[in-house]
């Protein structure tokens, strides 16, 4: 027979989980929150996103799933969520239920700190082994892109019960809700993460390009854009972007006597939208190349080291920073756009919803069109290929 704990994962799996918007997560929050109600809901919640993610594993091809990676991320997700179940029967009754309940939370929440980079090993040990596969790696896009976002929310909700009811709870953000900010400053986090990003790019090349912010506030014009926000979040995203402009932008002028060109941010507030605009000189990437950008299995192509004393740019890793900044964006209703122009530049567009009620939770359902998902493969190529047609050039010619 089928063991207790893959009997629990079917049960959960089952139910799908209930997206909340950053106004609920608020609201909950402001009205001296109730620990008993938290505890509660995230007993089954989480249980229920952990049930759904790792059902999804299961239909992932075997010959990644058998990689000692992902066999680790797997055997994380079946620890936290055999810890979960011991308080399927707990009562909330009881304060020391509470207490260790706040304790597995934090514990859980390390354990799973390397999830991504283990996966992205796991998706190199693949490759290593058996090359690039565009079914594969079709696969693999969209088992990532929901695995990150189950993660993302899954770490949302074990900060907010952490925050609102730990030791440290408030002390060092007391205006904070848990992780929200309900008035944050979209150009002061925006500035952040330019310093932030700046003193990385000065370690590395010894100079970075300055920043010019300019805000658009249709709503209320002049006065500071504000939004009801995870500042945390937002500052990833920033972060990420920030990198990859200062990056572009001192690689292209490295050999050129003339002055770095400046990153420039736009912040602009609509009646839905809130938008960040990140534009810089940096020489672009062309349009064949966008795509890749935000697939996971080109950006872990293990990169051939010439000189293996020379350390990796601190400036780049993985290449994940833009396939996870655009599921932090995607997560409450936003989204991230590339435009680049090749020979001069980019702009990066982080779209948020302007208003808290509206941002909610964009969470992946392991159901039958999910499951259908992995049987097929990506459509027949249905347009002409240009390499079909190169010996007609070759004979014309
Ligand atoms: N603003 C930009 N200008 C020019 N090229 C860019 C820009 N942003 C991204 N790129 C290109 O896209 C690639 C992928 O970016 P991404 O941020 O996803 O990964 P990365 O920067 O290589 O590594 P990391 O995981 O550290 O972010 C970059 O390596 C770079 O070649
Ligand atoms: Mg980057």
């Amino acid at each position: 027979g089928k063991s207790k704990v893959t009997h629990k994962i079917e049960h959960y799996s089952r139910f799908s989980p209930s997206p909340m918007s950053i106004k609920q997560f608020l609201d909950f929050g402001e009205e001296n929150a109730c620990e008993k109600t938290s505890y509660i809901f995230l007993r089954k919640e989480l249980a229920v996103r952990l049930a759904n993610t790792m059902r999804e594993v299961t239909v992932l091809p075997a010959n990644l799933q058998s990689q000692p990676s992902v066999k680790l991320v797997e055997s994380w997700y079946s620890q936290s969520f055999e810890e979960l179940l011991e308080y399927e029967t707990r009562s909330p009754e009881d304060p020391r239920t509470l207490y260790d309940f706040l304790e597995i939370l934090i514990k859980i929440q390390n354990r799973h700190n390397d999830v991504v980079p283990t996966m992205a090993q796991g998706v190199i040990e693949y490759k290593e082994k058996f090359g690039f596969d565009p079914f594969i790696s079709s696969n693999v896009q969209y088992f990532l892109d929901r695995f990150y976002t189950n993660r993302i929310s899954f770490r949302m909700l074990i900060n907010q019960h952490t925050l609102l009811f730990g030791d440290t709870a408030c002390l060092a953000q007391p205006k904070h809700i848990g992780s929200i900010d309900p008035a944050c400053d979209v150009a002061e986090v925006v500035r952040d993460a330019y310093e932030t990003a700046k003193m990385l790019c000065e370690q590395y090349y010894m100079t970075a390009p300055e920043l010019k912010i300019e805000e658009l506030n249709s709503k209320a014009p002049k006065k500071p854009i504000q939004v009801v926000y995870v500042p945390s979040h937002l500052f990833h995203m920033l972060f990420e972007l920030f990198k990859n402009s200062m990056r572009a932008t001192v690689e292209l002028y490295e050999n050129s006597s003339e002055g770095l060109p400046p990153v420039k941010a736009m912040v602009t507030l609509g009646k839905e939208d809130l938008s960040i605009k990140i534009s810089d000189k940096g020489g672009g990437v062309p349009l064949r190349k966008i795509d890749r950008l935000f697939n996971y299995m080109y950006s872990t192509a293990p990169t051939p080291r010439l000189d293996p004393s020379q350390t990796a740019v601190p400036l780049a890793g993985f290449g994940y920073g833009l396939p996870i900044t655009r599921l932090y964006a995607r997560y409450f209703q936003g989204d991230l756009s590339l435009y680049s122009i090749e020979g001069f530049g980019t702009d990066a567009v982080i779209h948020l919803k302007a208003l808290s009620s509206e941002s909610f939770e964009r969470l992946p359902v392991f159901n039958k069109s999910a499951w259908r998902h992995y049987q097929t493969g990506p459509e027949a190529d249905d347009w002409s290929n240009p390499s079909t047609a190169k010996h007609l050039q070759n004979t014309a010619r």
